[in-house]
This record gives structure tokens, sequence and C-alpha cells, in this order.
């Protein structure tokens, strides 16, 4: 029987079109069912669409819609935003759909016969915003003390759920289950709360304020407060969408992911609702951190709004996966910039990752005939059973650390095992083993050890970037279905027979210059600037006082990003005949090897630059010197003497770039 596991979203509330925070949560969700999925474990993912209340209310009538057709014509813009994200939902729910619509109806009425719903009247400061009212001594200078909105007193007749009742059991719950809230100082947040009495919950609207939402079964001049009819779509789904024979079975959920503005009606509101319908607790529920824009709050009259479509038309879905899960601990609050953005793409994406895959199919190419060899345990080394052991031991990490919802230390082990391999590749320098016909199975064994890794990281990424997965798999010529349950216990080293040629194609990750325009959803403000564009000025050196030697003309950033300079690695040096200053060197700039003479005879003797890591221009114009062609410079410091060839501090890629 295998595991249940059942991982929900907040439902999205259709005021708005969608940003960079929903995107967040449902790229999260996604990661955790696909990952559960791959281990064979029976899921369910449901996500959709909060549609009722005052808020969407209140954007229809600015739209001047019925709310209705407002719902109607954004929800498309939801679900198109998630088939481009490849979000792979079991369940879209609509809190509009009547089926949804009758369970709340339902709950409604269970909890009002067993008498835990009642009328009173009720008069306090509301906060339309946030729908929600707050009593005399939390509202300080009649502002809301969440969102700082001014509120109003409102007085009304009202129904409650007896919440309070439930204030000791449920403290009890949180403190017996220490995973049920997470991460562990939102747990002390919530236990704080729950340190003043719990006053009952306001679960009923009166039409005449507002009309757009459930009425109430028991009292047709009211409807049902937003987060009532909200929050029973965690099992309101299960009972009417997808395709799971016995869906319902899925409840409780596994874990409820949440944006930390919203743990109080999760953690409190939700759970005593439970409680009061009898009904078991979800096993976890998980509190995000947000995103700032450029070091801002995201708001759309700041007009710094991440625009998640753009995002991807900019850098592609798999990327923008990416970056989010790995960027920040994922229960924390995190910075985005389009500087940081571009920064991981260029280094982790198009040089570590894209660039070992295309490194290894082109030798897979080059050296045999496209065809995966066989490792030959006669040659192998501690090197390769290093290899072998991280790749082995990848996937259990991913698995640890995926249970704890670390999605970026999960995507720190996959990036661990691709420098690996890479320098991997600098180290075996299997173009070197290609000369010699003697080294032909040392050299079979290395590429066997790249594309085994290949092969292990194609599976650990499934989750993460479906897309980059599939093609990783089809240009091994894997036959796998890497969408139906393969991990198990993991895959296992050498288990795998290649019997079809790999195909190199094109650039996972292509090089991307940095967007000057920006990734931001339409300023609803004319006084809002595009923050990025300010950073990317900061960092360019404009004032002359910054210029260094007097008579040296300045050049403009621009005229500096001309000159492409490499970390490259010397493969080989021997003495230019008749001369006694130049080497010809022949070095590995991480995409090929080249040739240099460099000018650097008179302090380095060939044989003691053998392996060390350097920096060169690598567009120079080639140029022969005494009848060699050079292909490029190598950097070295010295006025008329060379006194030191430039070199990098720390240990870095092969083919890095030098900025
Ligand atoms: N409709 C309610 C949820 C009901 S769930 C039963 C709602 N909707 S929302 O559209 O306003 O917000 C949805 C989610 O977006 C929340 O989890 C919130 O935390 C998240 N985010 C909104 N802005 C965000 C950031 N700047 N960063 C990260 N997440 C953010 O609340």
């Amino acid at each position: 029987m295998p595991n249940r596991f059942y991982v929900t979203t907040p439902i999205y509330y259709v005021n708005d079109v969608p940003h960079i925070g929903h995107a967040y949560t449902t790229i999260a969700a996604d990661v955790l069912a696909r990952f559960y999925r791959l281990r064979g474990d029976d899921v369910f993912f449901l996500t959709g669409l909060d549609e009722h209340g005052q808020k969407v209310q209140q954007a229809a009538a600015k739209a001047e819609i019925d709310p209705q057709a407002h719902c109607d014509r954004l929800m498309p813009t939801f679900k198109d935003l998630w088939t481009k994200l490849d979000i792979s939902y079991d369940g879209f729910i609509r809190t509009t759909d009547p089926q949804h619509q009758a369970v709340v109806q339902r709950c409604l009425q269970t909890l009002h016969d067993k008498g835990l719903i009642y009328q009173a009247e009720y008069t306090g400061w509301y906060c339309t915003f946030d729908e929600r009212f707050w009593t005399e001594k939390d509202v300080e200078q009649g502002l809301c003390p969440d969102c700082q909105r001014p509120v109003e007193q409102v007085s009304e007749r009202n129904y409650f759920f007896r919440m309070s009742q439930f204030q000791d059991r449920l403290k009890k719950h949180i403190h017996v289950h220490p995973e049920f809230i997470q991460p562990d100082s939102r747990r002390n947040e919530v236990l704080g709360f729950l340190q003043k009495p719990l006053e009952d919950l306001s679960i009923s609207r009166p039409k005449s304020r507002l009309s757009w939402g459930i009425e109430l079964p028991f009292d047709k001049d009211c409807v049902t407060y937003v987060w009532f009819d909200a929050l029973v779509n965690y099992f309101s789904g299960l009972d009417y969408l997808g395709t799971h024979a016995n869906a319902p079975a899925f409840w409780p959920a596994s874990v409820h992911l949440v944006g930390k503005d919203i743990l109080t009606t999760h953690a409190v509101y939700w759970s005593t609702m439970l409680m009061g319908m009898e009904r078991p607790l979800p096993q976890s529920i998980f509190a995000h951190g947000w995103w700032t824009v450029d070091g801002e709050k995201m708001s759309k009259s700041r007009g710094n709004v991440v625009d998640p479509f753009a995002m991807i038309k900019e850098f592609g879905t798999d990327a923008f996966r990416y970056f989010l899960l790995r960027q920040v601990p994922f229960g924390q609050d995190g910075d985005f910039s389009l500087s940081s953005f571009h920064s991981r793409y260029q280094a982790e994406l198009a040089n570590d990752l894209g660039n070992l895959v295309s490194r290894t199919l082109a030798m897979l190419g080059n050296f045999s005939q496209h065809m995966v060899p066989r490792s030959d345990p006669q040659t192998e080394t501690d090197l390769d059973h290093s290899l072998q052991q991280t790749a082995s031991a990848l996937s259990e990490k991913i698995e640890q650390h995926l249970r704890a919802l670390e999605f970026h230390r999960a995507l720190e082990a996959i990036l661990g095992l691709v420098q690996m391999a890479n320098q991997y590749i600098d180290k075996t320098a299997p173009w070197i083993l290609a000369k010699d016909p003697e080294k032909k199975s040392r050299l079979q064994t290395v590429l066997f050890h790249l594309v085994e890794s290949l092969r292990f990281l194609t599976l650990a990424l499934a989750p993460f970037m479906p897309h980059t997965a599939e093609t990783m798999k089809t240009r091994l010529g894997l036959t796998v279905d890497i969408s139906t349950p393969t991990l198990g216990k993991g895959p296992i080293w050498g288990e795998y027979d290649y019997i079809h040629p790999v195909t190199k194609g094109t650039s996972l990750f292509p090089k991307k210059d940095l967007p000057s325009t920006s990734a931001h959803q339409p300023a609803s403000s004319p006084t809002a600037s595009p923050t990025t564009e300010k950073k990317i000025d900061k960092a360019t050196p404009q004032s002359p006082s910054a210029s260094t030697d007097s008579d040296t003309p300045l050049i403009g950033i621009d005229e500096f990003q001309k000159v492409q300079l490499k970390v490259a690695k010397i493969l080989e040096a021997e003495r230019v005949p008749k001369s006694s200053k130049l080497l010809k060197l022949q070095v590995d700039i991480g995409t090929e090897k080249r040739q240099i003479v460099a000018g650097i005879g008179k302090k380095y003797a060939p044989e003691e630059l053998i392996g060390k890591t350097i920096v060169v221009v690598a567009n120079l114009k080639p140029a022969k010197l005494m009848g060699i062609e050079s292909q490029g410079m190598v950097l070295a410091a010295g006025e008329k003497e060379v006194l030191s060839l430039l070199t990098v501090q720390e240990e870095v890629q092969t083919g890095s770039k030098v900025k």
C-alpha cells in the first residue's frame, strides 16, 4: 500500500493577476508533489482560487462587472501561469464551484447542530482589506494592526463559532506535535498568540453589507465569512476534484504550505474548525517567508511587483523555479533582484550545469562516437570512487532535505555533484587521455563516470526542473520514464544499460545579458521607478576621480565588458625555440582547448606551469608570435618584467567568467 501525500497551496484571491508570491508557494508544492510521486507515493496536490469576499467584490465593482464574471475573467490567467510553470496539480478548486459551496454549507450546519455556532450582536473595528474585526485593544490610532489601513467601527448581528472552547486543546496539540507548525519560530509565534484568551470567531456577514459569498444554511440574510469558506477548500476539494478513486481518504493533509501572513488563520481558525467538526488536523502547516524586491516591500503602488510571466519569458520556466527555491531557505524572507537572479543563472545554471552537460556530451561525440562506453574497473581511481559515492548519496540527501522542506539545501546538494563532476573533467582531462591509445580504457572509464553522474542528476533534478530533466534524459538516450515512480530508493550506480547514442543539442541555459527592462508588473503609480536599474548604476564607476593613472584614458563599462576574461587551466607548456621569453601553452578554457603564446618564459619554467589555474583574455583575435599562432592572452602582473601570473584565490571551475 503506497504512502499518501496530500499537499496544498493557499487558494489565491482573484482580485488581481498572479505575482511572484503566488508562484513561489505553488512551485514549492509542485516540487513536493513531483518528488513524492517519483518515490511511488499516492499524491494529491490541490491549488485554486478564493473567489468570494469583499476584496473580490470590490475588484469586480471597480471593473464594473459582476463578481462571477470578474472571477471567470481572471481564472484563466492563473491556470495559464501554472501551465507555463509546469505545475502538476491534481485538483484546481474555485470557491464558487457549487460542490464546494455545498460542503461549506454542510460544515456550517454540522457546527450549528452541535451548538458550536451562535448569534450575537457585535460591535468592533473592521478592516475591509483584511476582512476581519479587531478589538478595541488591538487598534491604535484608528489603524489596522496588520495592514495599517484605517478601520471602521461596525455593529451588526453576526454568527459566531465557539473558537474559544478549543484553545487549550489546540495548545496541547501544538506542544505534543512539534511538527504541526513549522518552522519552529512560527510555532512559537502561534503559541504566543494563544497566550491571550482566544475569542470566538465571527463567521458570517450580513448580506446588506456583503452579498458576494455562500449563503448560511440557517439564515438567508447572511453569507459565510470568506476565511471560513476558503479554509474548507482543503477537504471539499478532495470530494469532487481530481481523478483519484478514493480522494477523500487523503485527509488529513500532509502539509499545508502558506505564507507567514496567513499562518494564524490556518493554525488557529482552521484547526479549531476541524476540532469542532471532529475531523483530524493536518499533519503540518509550513509558513514560508516573504519576498521583498530590491530590498523593498513588494507592492502595486511601488510598481515593483515581480511578474512571473516576464521572468519565464526572459529566463525560462526552470530557471525561475530554480532561483525561487535556491535563493532563500523556505521559511525565511528573501530579496529578489534581477541582478541576483542573473548572477545565479550565469554561475549555477549556464556555467555549472549547462556547461557540464555540453562538455560531457561533446566529449562523447568526439571521443566515443556518441556511445556511452563501459567503465573498466582496472582503471578506476579514488577520483572516480568519490564521484560515484557523491552521486549515490544524492537521492537520500534530497529526500532528507525535502522532508524538512529545505529546498535550498536539496538544490545545493545537486549543485555540489554538478561542480564535482566539472572538477572531475578538469582533473581527468579526457582530451589528453584521448591522444594516447594506451589510455583508451581509462578514457572510457572517465566518460562513463561522467554520463552516470548526469543520469543521477537527471533524476535528482526531475522534481525541481522537470523540463531540463526531460531534455537531459533525451540527450542521454535514457529510456526510463521520469514522470512515473523511478526513484524508489534511488538509482544504483552502474545498473543502467546504455544502448542508445547520446546527442549534444543546444545549450540548456544560454548565457544572457542582464536584462535592462524590468520584470515588474505595470506600476499603478507613475512615480515608481525600476530599482534594479538603479542598483546596476551604483556598481558602475562614473566619476573621474575614481580613475587610475591620470594619463590613462577612462573606458566605460561597455568597453570593459567587451573583454572576455576567463579562468583557464594550463594543460601543457613548452619553450618556443630560439626565444628566452616565449612559452607555448595549451590551456583548457572550459568550453575548448586553446593554444596561447605567452611572454612569461623568464619568470616561469614550463614544467612548473602545468595544472596552474590562470586568467586569460578569451576573445582576443588570434595572432602569430615567432610564427606560432596564439589564440588568446594570459594575464600577468609586472611593469617591464613579468612578476606573477594572475590566478584566482578560491578554487573555481575552469571556464568561469572573470569580471
Ligand atoms: N485567499 C487567501 C488564502 C486563503 S487559503 C485558505 C489569501 N490569498 S492571497 O492571494 O492574498 O495570498 C496568497 C499567498 O500569497 C499567501 O500565502 C501570501 O503569503 C503569499 N504572498 C503574497 N505576497 C507575498 C510575497 N511578497 N512573498 C511571498 N509570498 C507572498 O491570502
